[in-house]
């Protein structure tokens, strides 16, 4: 049996929210936290039907979940529609005005739509759609830009019962065919292209190509959005906008089954061939919408903003199905974040006057990087609530976050979750948790999460292991598409009917969950397991230092070595002095046993494209001087180039 990871960092920052935050939450106080929780906990019929009531359902449900392990049911023969829910149910309301998607394109264009708007379109688009012969259940590829035509079109297929499978914009023809394949899609919605960085991403060209190789797609759907020309082939492409003169702004929304699946997201994990994640739809509705609602605490003042893009798990919970069935307002922006320059999202926050920003770590990382004095030009003052999601945050990325961009008077809610979890798991709420930087804290209602040793014993305070949920939640992955024993192999062979994440993660002695990486990382040296996030956090936490990313390397002494990629802040230059320094600072930091045996300086990380550190490239890169394995998930080809440069000077 292997030991246990080991932990070194010790966190004592505490932040508490703000009496006058506290005092308008709706979760106040830990004790109301804890009351709540023990219920969710002891009575999950109880507390997620309370959740679910707050939805509108056109058959109640006669069982609240029905759990054979692996495989849960949510909400047992009750109907509903989910688009409805996030869209005619507003749109019928007072907030039938209000705006759903305040969007920003990259060039600068600004467009408004509010709920009355967000529903004609979304049934136009359903009726074209059904025009089209797309019938419920049919999986149909969306590949489009970050524009509001995104979220329309996947509401569209869910008010028609259509299975959605979104394709990040920014992968090539080959991720596209083999969703294709996966899926067996036979619709695919795309645009003639879409903005990042001053160009025109070919998406339509892109499918042009996938379809050369894949024919069982009947129909694709173009939008126009950049108008750069590309080829329609006749009988199979049509343009959104001509379609869109033939059909009616109106369209019934029938219910479907609360297990009725609403989409497929393929997530590549660290090897592999992509898994395709189903979800389904009242259980996935109702966790979304009641996570969006506590962990963002939204208000009908309140303007939203998630940078994430709508190809990924969070694009899909908190820009599209949590905040639209919550009602909520939101910026939703195209393009990259520095464009022009590192000034973007903070002149888009002062420009709308967002309140509650979402972004990841990675983003948070690029902006330390690039200098104080982009936030510093702008009025950030109408925020009031951060969030930061995809990766362990490091703690000094924590503490610029809350002083550079929340003013100190922001709380911060670091949400742990993922794409098989649907909803967030683990998270701060705001009005009440005492946050520690680094740490997601403590799970959020119905969550049964433990950290479990080898054995399956619960690890003792500080003691690393896997962590791991217990119990079902609504929002849960149903299963692999098409591949059941995979299911079970992947998240529910280590334990008997328990989830496993893949993360390694520790608990200090309040309760609060630290995730130290992916359990597949996780270096060994000496016989001592080291987390990869602490030995980063601890580099992180120089001053010269922006990003960095940890891996083993064989060594015969020790088992592995510890080898460290540094990239420097702007202006900072790597010498021998800073090497040694740096490895003085992680001795000092976490322990004589974390010290590096190598430090290479960087200019770039390999990342996937929704900005998670490739830790297994750099793993293979030290390890055999090359990489052979599957890049096809790697954002930035050449950043591999300069990295085999820079291991061999
Ligand atoms: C990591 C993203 C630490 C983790 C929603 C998880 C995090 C994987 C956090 C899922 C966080 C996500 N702190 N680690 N707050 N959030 N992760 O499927 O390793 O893209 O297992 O979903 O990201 O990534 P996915």
């Amino acid at each position: 049996m292997s030991k246990n990871i080991e932990s070194h960092l010790e966190e004592n920052r505490v932040y508490t929210p703000s009496e006058e935050f506290s005092q308008s939450a709706r979760i106040s106080s830990m004790s109301q936290y804890r009351k709540l929780y023990k219920e969710s906990i002891d009575k999950p019929d109880v507390f997620w039907a309370r959740e679910a009531a707050e939805l509108q359902w056109q058959q109640p449900w006669s069982q609240v979940f029905d759990w054979k392990a692996p495989f849960a049911k949510w909400f047992v023969g009750g109907k509903l529609n989910v688009a409805e829910n996030c869209v005619d149910r507003h749109a019928t309301s007072s907030r039938r005005n209000k705006a759903a998607i305040i969007f920003e394109g990259e060039p600068g264009d600004r467009r408004v739509i509010t709920y009355a708007e967000l529903q004609r379109e979304v049934c136009k688009f359903a009726n074209i759609l059904e025009k089209n012969g797309v019938k419920s259940k049919d999986r149909v590829l969306i590949y489009m830009p970050m524009i509001p035509e995104a979220a329309i079109a996947m509401l569209a297929c869910a008010r028609i019962g259509a299975v959605h499978n979104v394709v990040f914009g920014g992968f090539s023809a080959d991720s596209i065919v083999d969703r294709l394949e996966d899926s067996g899609a036979t619709y695919v919605v795309t645009a003639d292209g879409g903005w990042r960085r001053g160009k025109i991403v070919p998406l339509k060209e892109n499918v042009d190509v996938a379809l050369q190789r894949y024919g069982k797609v009947r129909k694709v759907i173009v939008h126009q959005r950049c108008g750069n020309e590309i080829s329609m082939t006749p009988s199979r492409d049509v343009w959104w906008h001509d379609e869109a003169q033939n059909v009616k702004s109106t369209h019934r929304a029938k219910a479907f089954d609360s297990e009725h699946p609403l989409f497929l997201l393929y997530t590549s994990g660290s090897t592999g061939k992509p898994k395709g994640i189903l979800h389904t739809s009242g259980g996935y509705l109702t966790g979304t919408y009641s996570t969006f609602k506590y962990i963002f605490d939204i208000r009908d003042t309140d303007v939203y903003w998630c940078t994430a893009d709508v190809g990924w798990i969070t694009g899909h919970s908190y820009i599209v199905y949590g905040p639209l069935a919550n009602g909520a307002t939101q910026v939703m922006y195209e393009g990259a974040p520095n464009q022009p320059d590192f000034g973007r999202f903070w002149k888009i926050i002062e420009d709308h006057g967002v309140s509650i920003f979402y972004t990841a770590p990675t983003a948070i990382r690029a902006f330390i990087k690039a200098g104080d004095h982009f936030p510093a030009a702008h009025d950030l003052s109408s925020l009031r609530l951060l969030g930061s999601v995809g990766e362990p945050i490091n703690p000094e990325a924590w503490m610029w976050y809350h002083r550079q961009i929340g003013g100190e008077r922001c709380p911060i809610v670091d949400t742990w979750w993922q794409t098989e979890t649907g909803a967030i798991m683990i998270s701060p709420l705001p009005g009440c948790t005492p946050c520690k930087p680094g740490t997601a804290t403590l799970p959020f209602f119905g969550v049964d999460a433990a950290i479990l040793d080898e054995a399956g014993n619960v690890c003792k305070a500080n003691e690393g292991g896997k962590l791991v949920i217990r119990k079902p939640w609504p929002s849960m992955t149903r299963t692999i598409y098409g591949d059941k024993a995979r299911f079970r192999k992947t998240y529910w062979s280590d334990y008997s009917g328990i989830y496993t994440a893949g993360d390694g993660a520790r608990r200090d002695k309040e309760g609060n969950f630290w995730i130290v990486g992916r359990i597949d990382d996780v270096l060994n040296v000496s016989g001592h397991r080291l987390g990869t996030a602490e030995v980063e956090s601890a580099l992180v936490a120089h001053p010269a230092v922006a990003e960095s990313a940890v891996v083993g390397r064989p060594d015969e002494l020790k088992g592995q070595g510890v080898v460290c990629f540094v990239t420097l802040k702007e202006g900072k230059e790597s010498s021998e002095a800073l090497r040694r320094e740096l490895r003085e600072h992680v001795g000092r930091t976490i322990g004589a046993i974390a010290k590096p045996d190598d430090i290479y300086f960087a200019p770039a990380l390999p990342k996937t494209r929704s900005g998670k550190i490739m830790r297994r490239l750099l793993k293979e890169l030290v390890t055999t001087g090359e990489i052979s394995g599957n890049i096809t998930t790697l954002d930035d080809a050449q950043v591999i180039i300069n990295l085999q440069k820079c291991i061999k000077p």
